[in-house]
């Protein structure tokens, strides 16, 4: 065991490999048929939409009536401080390349906790003037919200235990576990 698992294991599947297919197949229909027919920027928020952006973006591909281009960039955003700590302020790590100005945007994250980051994220990208911003989270933990922000699209509800895998980490670690999992003590 690494000294940045500390004693921590791979607890309860959250989501097997089927169902984030599943989940993300659902969602790529409802995004592709209220893109249908418009250029769509997809902008992942990294590290932890990682996986996800990248399997929707393929998903949306695989479909004939969705957006009439897709253009992937992405954007590396900065907690400071640990979950749990009252709103550790964001850091923007590493700006998108594309030009966000007129464009229709569409901001993927992995899961969205207390909010502070998909805010810090939209008041930065509404003052480049897109010409539509929403926001996607594969998972969503609306018990851990300090401050509003607008979710339009979300794959599924999350409690309270702490998730790794598929993009997720806890301290880098568990990116790159192929399904979602709670993080366990013991
Ligand atoms: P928020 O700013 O509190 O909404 O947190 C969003 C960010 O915190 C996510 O993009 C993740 O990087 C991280 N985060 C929050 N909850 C979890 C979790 O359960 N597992 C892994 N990362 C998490
Ligand atoms: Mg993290």
């Amino acid at each position: 065991m690494t000294a940045a698992q500390g004693g921590l294991q791979v607890g309860r599947t959250i989501l097997n490999t089927g169902q984030i297919r599943h989940t993300v197949e659902r969602l790529a229909a409802t995004i592709a048929r209220d893109y249908r027919g418009k250029p769509l920027l997809l902008l992942a928020v990294l590290k932890g939409a990682l996986c996800f952006a990248v399997d929707l973006a393929r998903a949306l591909g695989g479909r004939a009536d969705g957006p009439s281009e897709i253009v992937m960039d992405y954007i590396c955003l900065q907690r400071y401080g640990t979950r749990g700590s009252a709103g550790g302020p964001v850091r923007l790590a590493k700006d998108c390349a594309f030009s966000v100005s007129g464009a229709h945007v569409l901001v993927l994250d992995g899961i969205v906790d207390s909010g502070l980051t998909l805010e810090f994220l939209q008041t930065l990208l509404r003052q480049r003037g897109p010409a539509s911003l929403r926001s996607c989270a594969l998972l969503d933990r609306p018990a851990g919200r300090q401050v509003e922000a607008s979710l339009d699209y979300v794959g599924e509800a999350v409690g309270d235990g702490f998730v790794i895998g598929y993009g997720l980490d806890y301290k880098e670690l568990y990116r790159n576990l192929p399904y979602l999992a709670e993080l366990r003590e013991g």
